[in-house]
């Protein structure tokens, strides 16, 4: 067979992105490419203008998408002496800012191909049951913060069914909270210091009022450096200054609140005037030591916690002295600065004594993610401080129930997101932490 070399069978030049040639230049515009005058009728269903909402607490904190976003609205409306007394931390406040950081720096390791149509938050914590696996920890002087305080945080811990604990530096009393929240799990935080006949008052009024558990705080032998409020001046009660009165311009529903409602006052303590470091300072007995607990296991007949641990060693010695459950914090970061982070000390906290006691976390939890990634690494509860008082703060009462609702639908949509239906399915495996 010859070689053909007629011009079909010549080499064509290859395709490019070059020129359009003459065949493809004439391709139809699709219609949807085409510019056209707009019709009324496909105007119509984009028209949603809708009436202002009224400015009121449930319609501010409904906007809220997250516990950040409360914050925002917190910080717009508290004085600044009040908010820095929440937001702020002690020294230069890396504690909080590195427990904060510990939930960021980890990865979720999910399940996929599991049902999990439903989610059940519910858990069992010293001995009883809670709708959610955190609850409320305990905070001093919260009628300060908002002027609903402990009422807001007690009645909404209720109406979501988990546990309130009433700090000792609270100020609403032991009395007044039962009544308010009646069928509330009710915790007390208890200080100890030096007056023992003092502190037997308390646990004992505690005891006739329902509290079913007694929290004893140990991470304050002396008080840490909260250099907001010193530069704030922060006193309580907050002072009339002309600094003070130039905020309230600007702040007038919170001033409104405070100056019309019962003035603020340590319900437990006898009335006091001064710095927050001043009273920890005077009223604080740095001597107490683990007989202090055994004294303490002997006259409580409930469940005990002791809130503040921050070594495994001090983990296991509590509960040789009697403590039904742990809780592992650095005090939000507001005592010792550059402390141990919680949730990087949990993971070997429960490898020595998961299931002997209750092992509770707090400290820089400020999403339902969260809460799950701390039950994940072996907690059994957490607690929240701030990203509660920031919905006090944002909204009262209403402000609270966004902040438990928020925590709430995240934590539900993370464990379905990892395949879990269930809190006691959440497991190491579930979490690893980066770093
Ligand atoms: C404004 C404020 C007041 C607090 N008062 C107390 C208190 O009276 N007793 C106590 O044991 N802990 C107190 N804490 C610490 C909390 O119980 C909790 O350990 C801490 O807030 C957890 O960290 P978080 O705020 O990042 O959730 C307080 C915390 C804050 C923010």
């Amino acid at each position: 067979m010859t070689e053909q070399t007629s011009a079909d069978q010549q080499p064509q030049p290859a395709r490019t992105g070059a020129a359009p040639t003459s065949s493809s230049a004439a391709a139809k515009v699709p219609d949807a490419l085409r510019r056209r005058i707009p019709k009324a009728a496909d105007l119509a269903p984009l028209m949603q203008f809708k009436a202002p909402k009224l400015p009121t607490a449930r319609n501010r904190v409904a906007k809220a998408n997250t516990i950040a976003d409360l914050r925002a609205i917190a910080k717009r409306r508290t004085p600044k002496a009040a908010f820095d007394y929440t937001d702020g931390a002690a020294e230069e406040e890396i504690t909080l800012t590195r427990a904060r950081d510990s939930f960021k720096d980890l990865e979720f390791r999910p399940g996929v191909l599991r049902d999990v149509s439903t989610v059940n938050l519910g858990t069992d914590v010293l001995g009883a049951s809670s709708a959610l696996p955190f609850g409320i920890a305990p905070t001093g002087f919260t009628r300060m913060m908002q002027s609903e305080g402990e009422y807001a945080g007690s009645q909404a811990a209720q109406e979501a069914g988990i546990p309130y604990t009433l700090s000792t530096m609270g100020t609403a009393s032991i009395e007044d909270v039962a009544a308010a929240a009646p069928n509330g799990r009710n915790w007390f935080q208890l200080y100890l210091w030096t007056d023992r006949d003092k502190s037997i008052e308390l646990i004992n009024r505690a005891a006739v009022a329902g509290y079913d558990t007694l929290m004893v705080t140990v991470d304050t032998s002396v008080a840490g450096a909260r250099l907001r409020d010193v530069r704030n001046g922060m006193t309580i009660p907050p002072a009339l200054t002309a600094k003070t009165v130039l905020d309230a311009s600007y702040r007038p529903a919170w001033w409104f609140n405070f100056l019309t409602h019962e003035p603020l006052a340590f319900a437990s303590l006898s009335r006091y005037s001064g710095t927050v470091a001043d009273l920890i300072n005077s009223m604080f007995d740095p001597t107490l030591t683990y007989q202090d607990l055994d004294w303490l296991r002997e006259v409580w007949k409930g469940k005990l916690v002791v809130k503040g641990i921050q070594t495994v060693d001090d983990a296991r010695k509590a509960v040789e002295h009697g403590a039904d459950g742990i809780v592992l914090s650095n005090h939000g970061g507001r005592q010792l600065d550059r402390a141990p982070i919680p949730l990087h000390l949990l993971p070997e906290v429960a490898a020595e004594l998961k299931g002997k006691t209750d092992i509770i976390l707090d400290t820089g939890i400020m999403s339902g993610g969260d809460v799950v990634a701390a039950l994940a690494l072996g907690a059994d509860f957490t607690l929240v401080g701030r990203a509660y008082l920031y919905g006090l703060m944002a909204g009262g009462r209403t402000g609270v129930d966004r902040t438990i609702e928020l925590l709430a639908t995240q934590a539900a949509r993370t464990m379905q997101l990892l395949g879990v239906k269930n809190v006691a399915e959440l497991n190491p495996e579930h979490v690893r932490l980066l770093g």
